[in-house]
């Protein structure tokens, strides 16, 4: 059979509104065109994200009623702990509520003033921990990894001779390698594992540990077995632990890849600095055996970890951005290209040309999805990025618009919708106009500022 479907059928539903599109006008006028504003209510299909936001199974839920809530030696942290060393045979495994915690114990250990740390790309909360710390974060991905047109296989890889100087030149001022899988600041493009093992190996001569921010592994894995030579034999989990053997930590968000609401974990191998971590988890999360969760959702995350790698469901994950990117390529809207592991991101930049970067073209493309189709998603460009820290103004790298399917949640009829969405902001995309931005907050302004149409 030609059709890759669903491999799941549905047995609980949640309704979702139809609004009309005066409705919808009004609405993005009170909230000052900020999708960050909107009640969730009243949007139609939700791609704000897919951290926390995809749809348990009934295996989940089971497990749910399964967690034991005891404090301390909790069997449901056993078997969450089994699951995770199932995959990633780290010796420590410390639960934290969510990704940015674990994030924020690694560089509580590792940052501070005048360290350096080098990834393929930092998440902005990977960034934002680093630079709590005193520290400063480096992407050094691979040049096609800036490109959204070229095809490179692996556009997340790191490029290995950039990392090379940098260790050369930063020396003792690098206190660990990072690198991030999938590359979500670059387009959800995955890493290869040739690479992965390139990374720890420079890594490692260097004398440097090397912890790799795991949130889409499964995804990451199911590229390489797709697209890597020689991998096309080998099963998602051995894929995985191959990725986790030459690295000496993680951090992850289970709200990714553990099909999780909430959860994450760091993982490391070297006893003193599991040691120091468990100190930081039990002072801001929680004992070593819950860390930031409750039991119920250590045995959900538990479960979650075994449905993940499995082949049908990443085969349907990945096909669904790959068949919205094909029509929308199709339609000659500019997309990044090859489609990547949770999101389809479109170069707003470059469809509406006629919009200059510092009036947000990526903010006119997202409020005329929900204007038009109910549709929400995010601006990635001048209006997240662009506020300097002396206050002024500058046109961020590029503007995308990045469509984030939560997992296991919307269906074909749903992808089809939101390629007619684009159709419809085709015809419309001459008239769209810039905004400017009418009030805004020093830091991270992008959840929070109002926007005013020009
Ligand atoms: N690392 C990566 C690569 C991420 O994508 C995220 C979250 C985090 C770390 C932080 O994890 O949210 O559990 O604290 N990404 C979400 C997104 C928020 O929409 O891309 P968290």
């Amino acid at each position: 059979m030609k059709t890759i479907i669903e491999p799941f059928r549905i047995k609980s539903v949640e309704p979702i509104r139809l609004t009309s599109r005066p409705e919808r006008e009004r609405k993005l006028a009170e909230v000052g065109y900020n999708l960050f504003g909107l009640p969730s209510d009243d949007v139609l299909i939700d791609l704000l994200t897919d951290s926390g936001t995809g749809a348990m199974s009934s295996h989940q839920w089971a497990a749910v009623m399964r967690g034991d809530e005891s404090y301390a030696g909790s069997p449901s942290f056993t078997r969450f702990e089994a699951a995770v060393k199932n995959l990633m045979p780290f010796k420590h495994v410390i639960p934290t509520h969510q990704g940015r915690a674990a994030e924020a114990i690694l560089f509580s250990i590792f940052g501070g003033a005048g360290k350096c740390i080098p990834s393929n790309t930092h998440f902005d909360t990977t960034r934002g921990n680093i630079e709590a710390s005193g520290a400063q974060g480096d992407d050094l991905v691979i040049a096609e990894g800036k490109d959204p047109q070229s095809l490179h296989p692996f556009k997340g890889n790191m490029d290995l001779a950039k990392l090379e100087a940098y260790l050369q030149e930063h020396g003792d001022a690098v206190p660990v390698v990072m690198l991030t899988i999938t590359n979500n600041a670059g387009g959800g493009q995955p890493v290869s594992l040739e690479n992965i093992r390139g990374v720890a190996a420079l890594a490692h001569r260097f004398g440097k540990p090397f912890v790799i921010d795991g949130c889409r592994f499964a995804e990451n894995a199911w590229f390489i077995k797709e697209r890597e030579e020689g991998q096309q034999e080998r099963t998602i989990p051995e894929i995985v632990r191959d990725c986790f053997a030459v690295a000496d930590g993680m951090t992850m968000s289970a709200k990714k890849d553990a099909f999780g609401n909430i959860g994450g974990w760091l993982a490391l191998n070297d006893d003193d600095l599991a040691e120091q971590a468990r100190g930081h988890l039990i002072r801001t999360e929680g004992f070593p055996t819950y860390g930031g969760l409750a039991g119920r959702d250590l045995d959900a995350l538990a479960q979650g970890l075994s449905e993940i790698v499995e082949e049908d469901y990443l085969r349907y994950r990945i096909r669904t951005n790959e068949y919205i990117v094909e029509r929308l390529d199709a339609m000659g809207i500019p997309v990044v290209k090859p489609a990547g592991g949770h999101a389809v991101f479109i170069d707003a930049r470059a469809w509406l040309s006629h919009i200059p970067p510092l009036e947000y073209p990526g903010q006119a493309l997202a409020v005329a999805l929900y204007e038009i189709a109910g549709i929400r998603s995010c601006e990635i460009g001048t209006a997240m990025f662009g506020r300097q820290p002396d206050g002024s103004e500058k046109p961020a790298a590029m503007d995308l618009v990045r469509l984030a399917f939560p997992r296991r949640t919307y269906t074909q009829s749903h992808a089809d919708y939101i390629v007619e969405a684009f159709e419809e902001v085709a015809a419309a995309k001459d008239s769209l106009r810039g905004y400017k931005i009418v009030k805004e907050p020093k830091l991270m302004r992008h959840f929070t500022c109002r926007f005013a149409k020009l």
